[in-house]
């Protein structure tokens, strides 16, 4: 059978593709430095202008991935298996109408639209993305913190966990009707509550001042920027407080190499390929920026280290 893991680092990740920076992404990276300034870079097929103000983080000089890099170079393997398969097949795909149901141990279960969490005030964060295939991305996401929802919904002493499920539709998702058994679907993942409910954990729902395209995820997708990107769980139906370690889509596909946590760490390499460096997508050749370091926590160590404090973090990866 063919290998349906995460494959190894493409050959694309030792030669930069210098045609990605095609005269589009040059023009989206230019316009990105003026989004506050109000010009937007060209919009993603299906998406709408949202509005944010800038949230922490967001002036720290991190230079955006062009957004035809961020919209062309996917993994949502509802969709298929190439990094080109979400855009070239999420055409079909509706992210409206559209409800999340947020329940288990919490007082007030409840079940929202997604028009009302669009007009919450929405922040833009701009984040650094470390796939654990050993590339990265620096995304301008829209969104809120995911703790405000959760305290609306309140959770019970006994809550230790939040599990997280993507939508299942096979009509629109040909990846979940195909005969390859890729993942068992939905799509599911988990956090910690501390860290679910840490501050720089956030609910996207937006990217370069639109609407998220189907293929990163609309209408509603999870960031946790310290962890490895397939954490950010992508469409999401279901939000459930537990006391039980959820599972998670990866672990149990492999659970030798994709663990719970998680986190971003140079030190503890993937069984078959180095965490310690990473390719930046989108910034090849140009601009001559090859491979560099990858960071502890992905550059947020600061802000959240002190939640693994006395973990042994090559045990619980
Ligand atoms: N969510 C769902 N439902 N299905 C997926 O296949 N892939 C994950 C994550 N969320 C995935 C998902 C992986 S492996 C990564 S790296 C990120 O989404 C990619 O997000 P992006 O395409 O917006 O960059």
């Amino acid at each position: 059978m063919r290998d349906l893991r995460f494959p190894s680092p493409p050959p694309s990740a030792i030669t930069p593709p210098r045609l990605w920076l095609s005269r589009r992404a040059l023009m989206a990276t230019g316009a990105v430095a003026g989004l506050a300034g109000g010009i937007l870079p060209p919009r993603a097929a299906g998406a709408a202008a949202l509005a944010a103000r800038p949230g922490p983080l967001s002036g720290t000089g991190l230079r955006p991935t062009p957004l035809r890099d961020v919209t062309h170079y996917n993994n949502f393997y509802e969709f298929g298996l190439e990094k080109t398969d979400p855009a070239e097949r999420s055409g079909d795909f509706h992210p409206r109408p559209w409800t999340v149901r947020i329940e288990g141990m919490v007082a007030r279960p409840r079940t929202y639209d997604i028009d009302a969490l669009l007009a919450r005030p929405l922040e833009e964060r701009i984040y650094r993305m470390r796939c654990v295939e050993a590339w990265s991305m620096v995304i301008p996401w829209i969104g809120f913190p995911l703790r405000d929802l959760l305290a609306e919904a309140e959770p019970l002493g006994s809550a230790k966990y939040v599990a997280f499920e993507s939508v299942l539709r096979p009509s629109e998702m040909p990846g979940q009707g195909g005969v390859l058994p890729v993942l068992d679907w939905p799509y599911v993942e988990g956090l910690r509550l501390d860290e679910a409910t840490h501050p720089l954990t956030i609910l996207a729902v937006g990217l370069y001042g639109q609407t998220l395209p189907n293929q990163n995820g609309a209408p509603i997708r999870l960031v946790v920027p310290w962890k490895y990107g397939f954490k950010g769980i992508k469409s999401i139906t279901r939000i459930r407080l537990t006391d039980r370690m959820p599972r998670t889509s990866w672990n149990v596909r492999a659970p030798d190499e994709y663990g719970f946590y998680a986190n971003v760490n140079p030190a503890v390499d993937h069984p078959r390929w180095s965490q310690a460096t990473e390719r930046p997508i989108g910034a090849g050749g140009f601009f001559g920026a090859g491979r560099q370091p990858t960071l502890p926590f992905n550059g947020y160590g600061e802000q959240v280290a002190g939640l693994y404090a006395g973990m042994d973090l090559r045990r619980d990866f």
